[in-house]
Protein backbone atom coordinates (compact mmCIF):
# COMPACT_ATOMS: atom_id res chain seq x y z
CA UNK A 1 0.00 0.00 0.00
CA UNK A 2 1.17 3.78 -0.76
CA UNK A 3 1.84 5.77 2.02
CA UNK A 4 0.93 9.09 1.76
CA UNK A 5 3.62 11.41 2.90
CA UNK A 6 2.42 14.02 5.37
CA UNK A 7 4.31 17.56 5.08
CA UNK A 8 4.35 19.88 7.75
CA UNK A 9 4.37 23.82 6.88
CA UNK A 10 7.88 23.74 8.98
CA UNK A 11 9.07 20.64 6.89
CA UNK A 12 8.05 22.69 3.73
CA UNK A 13 10.04 25.32 4.76
CA UNK A 14 13.29 24.32 5.86
CA UNK A 15 13.18 21.84 2.38
CA UNK A 16 12.60 25.18 0.10
CA UNK A 17 15.23 26.75 2.51
CA UNK A 18 17.44 24.12 1.52
CA UNK A 19 16.93 24.81 -2.40
CA UNK A 20 18.97 28.18 -1.40
CA UNK A 21 22.89 28.31 -1.17
CA UNK A 22 23.87 29.87 1.55
CA UNK A 23 21.11 30.15 3.43
CA UNK A 24 21.39 30.27 7.21
CA UNK A 25 17.77 28.96 8.16
CA UNK A 26 17.33 32.50 10.03
CA UNK A 27 14.04 32.59 7.45
CA UNK A 28 12.63 29.24 8.36
CA UNK A 29 12.88 30.72 11.62
CA UNK A 30 10.94 33.76 10.50
CA UNK A 31 8.04 32.02 8.50
CA UNK A 32 7.79 29.46 11.64
CA UNK A 33 7.31 32.24 14.08
CA UNK A 34 4.54 33.48 11.81
CA UNK A 35 2.81 30.32 11.62
CA UNK A 36 2.29 29.70 15.37
CA UNK A 37 1.35 33.28 15.24
CA UNK A 38 -1.38 32.62 12.48
CA UNK A 39 -2.32 29.27 14.65
CA UNK A 40 -3.19 31.66 17.80
CA UNK A 41 -5.48 34.23 15.68
CA UNK A 42 -6.94 31.61 14.28
CA UNK A 43 -8.04 30.05 17.26
CA UNK A 44 -9.45 33.45 18.85
CA UNK A 45 -11.28 33.79 15.40
CA UNK A 46 -12.72 30.62 15.71
CA UNK A 47 -14.02 31.19 19.82
CA UNK A 48 -15.03 34.93 18.93
CA UNK A 49 -18.16 34.48 19.93
CA UNK A 50 -17.49 32.95 23.21
CA UNK A 51 -14.51 35.68 24.44
CA UNK A 52 -15.80 38.89 24.27
CA UNK A 53 -12.99 40.00 21.44
CA UNK A 54 -16.20 41.05 19.46
CA UNK A 55 -17.65 44.23 18.10
CA UNK A 56 -15.68 47.59 18.41
CA UNK A 57 -12.98 49.20 20.12
CA UNK A 58 -14.30 52.80 19.66
CA UNK A 59 -11.66 53.59 18.09
CA UNK A 60 -10.84 54.37 14.22
CA UNK A 61 -7.62 53.65 12.44
CA UNK A 62 -5.20 55.23 10.83
CA UNK A 63 -7.00 55.09 7.54
CA UNK A 64 -10.39 55.85 9.23
CA UNK A 65 -11.78 52.10 9.10
CA UNK A 66 -13.48 51.02 12.92
CA UNK A 67 -11.54 49.16 14.74
CA UNK A 68 -12.62 45.74 15.86
CA UNK A 69 -11.46 44.13 19.13
CA UNK A 70 -10.11 41.52 16.78
CA UNK A 71 -8.15 43.40 14.77
CA UNK A 72 -6.17 45.06 17.69
CA UNK A 73 -6.06 41.58 19.02
CA UNK A 74 -4.61 40.04 16.16
CA UNK A 75 -1.86 43.17 15.78
CA UNK A 76 -0.61 42.58 19.11
CA UNK A 77 -0.40 38.49 18.34
CA UNK A 78 1.70 38.74 15.66
CA UNK A 79 3.88 41.74 16.82
CA UNK A 80 4.94 39.74 20.38
CA UNK A 81 4.88 36.22 17.91
CA UNK A 82 7.55 38.29 15.80
CA UNK A 83 10.08 40.75 17.70
CA UNK A 84 12.06 38.11 19.82
CA UNK A 85 13.28 35.64 17.51
CA UNK A 86 16.09 37.55 16.28
CA UNK A 87 14.99 37.45 12.67
CA UNK A 88 13.75 41.10 12.03
CA UNK A 89 15.21 44.36 12.62
CA UNK A 90 11.97 46.30 12.37
CA UNK A 91 7.77 45.94 11.05
CA UNK A 92 5.01 47.62 9.66
CA UNK A 93 1.43 46.67 10.33
CA UNK A 94 -1.78 48.32 8.78
CA UNK A 95 -2.82 49.12 11.80
CA UNK A 96 0.37 51.28 13.47
CA UNK A 97 1.11 54.56 11.92
CA UNK A 98 4.79 54.52 12.58
CA UNK A 99 7.05 51.93 11.77
CA UNK A 100 7.10 48.97 15.33
CA UNK A 101 10.76 49.05 16.14
CA UNK A 102 12.20 45.73 17.73
CA UNK A 103 12.58 45.96 21.74
CA UNK A 104 16.33 46.82 22.90
CA UNK A 105 16.53 43.54 24.71
CA UNK A 106 15.93 41.38 21.49
CA UNK A 107 18.62 40.47 18.83
CA UNK A 108 18.29 42.24 15.61
CA UNK A 109 17.85 40.37 12.39
CA UNK A 110 18.04 40.99 8.48
CA UNK A 111 14.35 40.66 7.43
CA UNK A 112 11.05 43.14 7.12
CA UNK A 113 7.79 42.09 8.05
CA UNK A 114 4.89 43.98 7.32
CA UNK A 115 1.12 42.32 7.45
CA UNK A 116 -2.25 43.40 7.50
CA UNK A 117 -3.30 41.48 10.49
CA UNK A 118 -6.84 40.98 10.21
CA UNK A 119 -8.27 41.64 6.76
CA UNK A 120 -11.62 41.76 5.91
CA UNK A 121 -12.42 42.33 9.72
CA UNK A 122 -15.76 44.30 9.40
CA UNK A 123 -17.06 41.07 7.99
CA UNK A 124 -16.18 38.91 11.92
CA UNK A 125 -19.47 39.14 13.18
CA UNK A 126 -21.19 37.36 10.77
CA UNK A 127 -18.81 34.50 10.66
CA UNK A 128 -17.63 35.47 7.66
CA UNK A 129 -13.97 34.19 6.35
CA UNK A 130 -11.45 36.91 7.34
CA UNK A 131 -7.69 36.96 6.78
CA UNK A 132 -3.53 37.61 7.66
CA UNK A 133 -1.62 39.05 4.59
CA UNK A 134 2.22 38.96 5.41
CA UNK A 135 5.73 40.33 3.29
CA UNK A 136 8.75 39.67 3.98
CA UNK A 137 12.19 41.78 2.26
CA UNK A 138 15.48 42.39 3.26
CA UNK A 139 16.65 44.95 5.48
CA UNK A 140 18.75 47.65 2.85
CA UNK A 141 19.97 50.23 5.09
CA UNK A 142 23.06 49.61 6.86
CA UNK A 143 23.25 52.17 10.02
CA UNK A 144 22.81 50.91 13.32
CA UNK A 145 18.77 50.96 13.32
CA UNK A 146 16.46 50.13 11.19
CA UNK A 147 14.87 52.78 9.56
CA UNK A 148 11.34 53.39 7.59
CA UNK A 149 13.41 53.03 4.21
CA UNK A 150 13.73 49.44 4.87
CA UNK A 151 9.88 49.25 4.57
CA UNK A 152 9.34 51.96 1.86
CA UNK A 153 10.03 48.67 -1.05
CA UNK A 154 9.26 47.66 -4.20
CA UNK A 155 7.09 44.41 -4.99
CA UNK A 156 9.77 43.15 -6.54
CA UNK A 157 12.16 43.31 -4.06
CA UNK A 158 9.96 40.99 -1.42
CA UNK A 159 11.34 37.37 -0.67
CA UNK A 160 8.02 36.00 1.07
CA UNK A 161 4.78 36.81 1.06
CA UNK A 162 2.14 35.10 2.47
CA UNK A 163 -1.84 34.85 3.73
CA UNK A 164 -3.70 33.08 6.16
CA UNK A 165 -7.57 32.34 5.65
CA UNK A 166 -9.49 32.04 8.48
CA UNK A 167 -12.32 29.97 6.50
CA UNK A 168 -14.28 27.18 6.86
CA UNK A 169 -10.67 25.41 7.50
CA UNK A 170 -7.66 27.71 8.08
CA UNK A 171 -5.43 27.90 5.10
CA UNK A 172 -2.06 29.33 5.38
CA UNK A 173 -0.31 30.09 1.41
CA UNK A 174 2.89 31.64 0.83
CA UNK A 175 5.65 31.91 -1.67
CA UNK A 176 9.22 32.47 -1.07
CA UNK A 177 9.67 32.69 -5.05
CA UNK A 178 9.74 28.98 -5.53
CA UNK A 179 5.97 28.45 -6.64
CA UNK A 180 3.27 28.82 -4.17
CA UNK A 181 2.17 26.33 -1.30
CA UNK A 182 -0.80 25.45 0.38
CA UNK A 183 -1.14 24.06 4.18
CA UNK A 184 -4.70 23.36 5.82
CA UNK A 185 -4.32 23.88 9.74
CA UNK A 186 -5.35 20.24 11.01
CA UNK A 187 -6.61 21.03 14.27
CA UNK A 188 -6.17 17.70 16.03
CA UNK A 189 -2.76 18.22 15.87
CA UNK A 190 -2.18 21.77 15.54
CA UNK A 191 -0.19 21.51 12.46
CA UNK A 192 -0.72 22.84 9.33
CA UNK A 193 -0.48 20.18 6.31
CA UNK A 194 0.57 20.62 3.14
CA UNK A 195 -2.73 20.34 0.72
CA UNK A 196 -2.19 22.55 -1.94
CA UNK A 197 1.53 21.83 -3.61
CA UNK A 198 2.09 24.58 -6.33
CA UNK A 199 -0.99 26.50 -6.91
CA UNK A 200 -1.47 27.71 -10.29
CA UNK A 201 -4.03 30.09 -11.06
CA UNK A 202 -6.46 29.24 -14.45
CA UNK A 203 -5.43 31.34 -17.59
CA UNK A 204 -9.16 32.37 -17.74
CA UNK A 205 -11.77 32.10 -14.96
CA UNK A 206 -15.81 32.93 -15.07
CA UNK A 207 -15.63 35.38 -11.96
CA UNK A 208 -14.87 38.55 -10.80
CA UNK A 209 -14.96 40.37 -7.86
CA UNK A 210 -16.00 44.03 -6.96
CA UNK A 211 -17.80 46.42 -4.92
CA UNK A 212 -20.67 46.88 -7.57
CA UNK A 213 -22.29 49.37 -5.07
CA UNK A 214 -19.30 51.78 -5.96
CA UNK A 215 -20.14 51.78 -9.62
CA UNK A 216 -21.21 55.33 -9.97
CA UNK A 217 -17.52 56.45 -8.50
CA UNK A 218 -15.60 53.96 -11.21
CA UNK A 219 -13.53 55.31 -14.41
CA UNK A 220 -15.15 54.96 -17.23
CA UNK A 221 -13.02 51.77 -18.36
CA UNK A 222 -13.76 49.41 -15.17
CA UNK A 223 -17.49 50.88 -15.97
CA UNK A 224 -17.17 49.43 -19.67
CA UNK A 225 -15.33 46.26 -18.36
CA UNK A 226 -17.93 45.28 -16.10
CA UNK A 227 -20.87 45.69 -18.46
CA UNK A 228 -18.95 43.28 -20.67
CA UNK A 229 -18.61 40.70 -18.68
CA UNK A 230 -22.05 40.50 -18.26
CA UNK A 231 -23.15 40.19 -22.16
CA UNK A 232 -24.01 37.08 -23.09
CA UNK A 233 -21.43 35.48 -25.54
CA UNK A 234 -20.99 31.65 -24.44
CA UNK A 235 -17.66 31.33 -27.20
CA UNK A 236 -15.82 33.69 -24.26
CA UNK A 237 -17.44 32.29 -21.44
CA UNK A 238 -19.78 35.16 -20.51
CA UNK A 239 -21.54 36.31 -18.55
CA UNK A 240 -19.20 36.13 -15.75
CA UNK A 241 -20.64 35.29 -12.22
CA UNK A 242 -20.15 37.76 -9.37
CA UNK A 243 -18.74 36.72 -6.31
CA UNK A 244 -18.08 39.43 -3.53
CA UNK A 245 -17.21 38.52 0.09
CA UNK A 246 -15.66 41.69 1.08
CA UNK A 247 -12.34 40.03 2.40
CA UNK A 248 -9.84 40.43 0.23
CA UNK A 249 -7.42 37.25 1.50
CA UNK A 250 -10.78 35.26 1.02
CA UNK A 251 -12.14 36.67 -2.24
CA UNK A 252 -8.62 36.67 -3.24
CA UNK A 253 -7.95 32.66 -2.52
CA UNK A 254 -11.12 31.57 -4.43
CA UNK A 255 -9.97 33.69 -7.26
CA UNK A 256 -6.81 31.79 -7.44
CA UNK A 257 -7.63 28.15 -7.07
CA UNK A 258 -10.97 28.39 -9.35
CA UNK A 259 -10.00 31.27 -11.22
CA UNK A 260 -10.83 34.84 -11.97
CA UNK A 261 -10.55 38.60 -11.36
CA UNK A 262 -10.62 40.68 -8.13
CA UNK A 263 -11.13 44.83 -8.72
CA UNK A 264 -10.78 47.64 -6.52
CA UNK A 265 -10.82 50.46 -8.74
CA UNK A 266 -9.85 53.87 -7.47
CA UNK A 267 -13.20 56.23 -6.51
CA UNK A 268 -13.16 58.80 -9.64
CA UNK A 269 -15.67 61.23 -8.45
CA UNK A 270 -12.99 63.77 -8.03
CA UNK A 271 -11.31 62.90 -11.39
CA UNK A 272 -8.60 64.90 -10.97
CA UNK A 273 -7.87 62.80 -7.31
CA UNK A 274 -8.45 59.45 -7.74
CA UNK A 275 -8.94 57.82 -4.34
CA UNK A 276 -7.86 53.72 -4.26
CA UNK A 277 -8.46 52.05 -1.22
CA UNK A 278 -6.22 48.57 -0.75
CA UNK A 279 -2.84 49.13 0.55
CA UNK A 280 0.39 48.83 -1.70
CA UNK A 281 2.22 47.06 1.10
CA UNK A 282 0.32 45.16 3.47
CA UNK A 283 -2.23 43.89 0.64
CA UNK A 284 -1.63 44.26 -2.92
CA UNK A 285 2.08 44.12 -3.34
CA UNK A 286 1.94 40.62 -1.38
CA UNK A 287 -0.93 39.38 -3.17
CA UNK A 288 0.72 40.59 -6.58
CA UNK A 289 4.03 38.28 -5.64
CA UNK A 290 1.98 35.52 -4.72
CA UNK A 291 -0.50 35.72 -7.98
CA UNK A 292 2.48 35.96 -10.06
CA UNK A 293 4.61 33.25 -8.76
CA UNK A 294 1.10 30.82 -9.55
CA UNK A 295 1.10 32.55 -13.07
CA UNK A 296 -1.38 35.29 -12.82
CA UNK A 297 -1.02 38.72 -13.10
CA UNK A 298 -1.96 41.70 -10.77
CA UNK A 299 -1.87 45.73 -12.12
CA UNK A 300 -3.72 49.06 -11.46
CA UNK A 301 -4.75 49.28 -14.66
CA UNK A 302 -1.91 50.55 -16.43
CA UNK A 303 1.38 49.43 -14.11
CA UNK A 304 1.96 46.62 -12.49
CA UNK A 305 1.57 46.16 -8.61
CA UNK A 306 5.32 44.48 -8.13
CA UNK A 307 7.01 47.42 -9.83
CA UNK A 308 5.25 50.12 -7.81
CA UNK A 309 8.00 51.69 -5.45
CA UNK A 310 6.44 52.57 -2.32
CA UNK A 311 6.86 56.21 -1.28
CA UNK A 312 4.71 56.24 2.28
CA UNK A 313 3.78 53.33 4.64
CA UNK A 314 -0.30 53.15 4.01
CA UNK A 315 -0.05 53.89 0.39
CA UNK A 316 -2.99 53.45 -1.22
CA UNK A 317 -3.40 51.65 -4.91
CA UNK A 318 -6.19 50.40 -7.15
CA UNK A 319 -5.59 46.38 -7.51
CA UNK A 320 -7.04 44.29 -10.52
CA UNK A 321 -5.82 40.95 -9.35
CA UNK A 322 -6.09 37.13 -10.80
CA UNK A 323 -6.26 35.41 -13.74
CA UNK A 324 -3.54 36.50 -16.61
CA UNK A 325 -6.13 36.26 -19.67
CA UNK A 326 -8.60 38.54 -17.68
CA UNK A 327 -5.99 40.74 -16.39
CA UNK A 328 -5.40 41.58 -19.74
CA UNK A 329 -8.66 42.38 -20.81
CA UNK A 330 -9.25 44.55 -17.84
CA UNK A 331 -6.12 46.84 -18.64
CA UNK A 332 -7.38 47.52 -22.73
CA UNK A 333 -10.48 48.56 -21.28
CA UNK A 334 -8.90 50.98 -18.72
CA UNK A 335 -6.51 52.36 -21.42
CA UNK A 336 -9.50 53.20 -23.86
CA UNK A 337 -10.47 55.45 -21.31
P1 LIG B 1 -9.27 45.57 6.27
O1 LIG B 1 -10.33 44.77 6.97
O2 LIG B 1 -7.89 45.01 6.48
O3 LIG B 1 -9.35 47.04 6.56
O4 LIG B 1 -9.46 45.41 4.69
C1 LIG B 1 -10.73 45.58 4.15
C2 LIG B 1 -10.62 45.59 2.69
C3 LIG B 1 -10.55 44.23 2.01
O5 LIG B 1 -10.49 43.13 2.83
C4 LIG B 1 -11.79 44.17 1.20
O6 LIG B 1 -11.50 43.63 -0.05
C5 LIG B 1 -12.25 45.56 1.10
O7 LIG B 1 -11.74 46.24 2.19
C6 LIG B 1 -13.74 45.66 1.11
O8 LIG B 1 -14.08 46.96 0.93
P2 LIG B 1 -15.59 47.41 0.63
O9 LIG B 1 -16.36 47.12 1.89
O10 LIG B 1 -15.44 48.86 0.32
O11 LIG B 1 -16.08 46.60 -0.54
MN1 LIG C 1 -7.09 44.46 4.63
MN1 LIG D 1 -6.82 44.85 8.33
Amino acid sequence: MQKTKVVTIQRHIVEQERLIPKATGDFTGLLWDLALAAKTISREVNKAGLADILGLTGETNIHGDIVKKLDVYANEKICKSMEHGGHLCIMASEENEEVISIPDEFPKGKYVLMFDPLDGSSNIDANVSVGTIFSVYRRKTTGTEAAVEDCLRRGTEQVAAGYVVYGSSTMMVYTTGQGVHGFTLDPSIGEFLLSHENIKIPSKGKIYSINEGNANSWDEGTKKYTAYLKENDTSTGRPYALRYIGSLVADFHRNLLYGGIFLYPADYRDPKKPKPKLRLLYEAAPLAFIVEQAGGRASTGKERIMDIQATELHQKVSLVIGSKEDVLTYEKFFSHT
